[in-house]
């Protein structure tokens, strides 16, 4: 197993501060569509959105962040946009990540960097690189991400790393191959704007979270509305597959 409890083969810790928000930053095209703006526009703002909602963690005591910044079906849109998206996050890249390591965030990918141009695979890794030992918030960025891909990259590193175990494999086996074996599993998935779905995010790590659907754009999901979704996350029984009793029983 790896350094944290599995929601499925051990009960977690319920805690006031979820230990591990995970968060689709959606509506960020629509944000701009209001406006009158190029979709592209409400991407650079959502950028900007991130670094407060980093802020924001820290400050409230939140040890992992992570957020979904491209999925592996979001190739599929228009090229422009495409390449649009991956010059914003080699930008973002070169000009935050100084500002991240001063404050003691550690960096982190996930994703299928195989497709990433060389110039973005080296910032990615310096900058995972520079900030790999620090002690504050883990920030993790899924790129090039998808759910299906993750427990596939996983699988076949098991059975690569046990072949004869074959037919026997277990969660303890799977875990510490999966894109986020260094993070517990999120207590609190946010997902703005307004679409009910997972979209191919983390399948896995998924089983046991809160989940919170609002429909504010990404650009707009500030402090307050960061707020609310911890109320709503404070107000869950997290129940594990028992009942209300056992849980005042504990
Ligand atoms: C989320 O905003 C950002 C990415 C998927 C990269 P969208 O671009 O999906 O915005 P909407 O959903 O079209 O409004
Ligand atoms: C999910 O948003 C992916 C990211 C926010 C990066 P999408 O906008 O791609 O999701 P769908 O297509 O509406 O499901
Ligand atoms: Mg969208």
């Amino acid at each position: 197993m790896g350094i944290f409890t599995s929601s499925t083969t051990a009960i977690p810790e319920a805690l006031e501060i979820p230990r591990h928000v995970a968060v689709i930053m959606d509506g960020n095209g629509r944000w701009a569509k209001q406006r009158f703006l190029p979709r592209v526009a409400g991407h650079k703002v959502g950028v900007e959105n991130v670094r407060s909602m980093i802020k924001h963690s820290v400050n409230i005591g939140v040890k992992y962040l992570t957020l979904f910044a491209f999925s592996s079906e979001n190739w599929r849109r228009p090229a422009e946009e495409v390449s649009f998206l991956m010059g914003l996050f080699m930008e973002a890249l070169k000009k935050e990540v100084a500002k991240l390591h001063k404050s003691n965030v550690r960096f982190v990918m996930i994703g299928d960097r195989t497709k990433f141009s060389e110039a973005l695979c080296y910032e990615i890794a310096s900058a995972e690189l520079l900030t790999k030992s620090n002690t504050g918030l883990t920030l993790t960025i899924a790129a090039n991400y998808g759910g299906r891909w993750d427990l596939l990259q996983a699988m076949n590193a098991m059975q690569k790393a046990n072949p004869s175990l074959l037919g026997n494999y277990n969660e303890e086996h799977l875990s510490p191959y999966l894109s986020m074996s260094f993070s517990p599993e999120p207590d609190l998935f946010i997902r703005t704007g307004g679409e009910k779905r997972i979209s191919n995010f983390l399948l896995w790590q998924l089983a046991y979270s809160e989940l919170y659907f609002t429909d504010t754009l990404w650009p707009d999901f500030d402090d307050e509305a960061f707020k609310l979704a911890i109320q709503s996350y404070q107000q869950r029984e997290r129940r594990f597959g028992r009942t209300s009793e056992q849980l005042v029983a504990t």
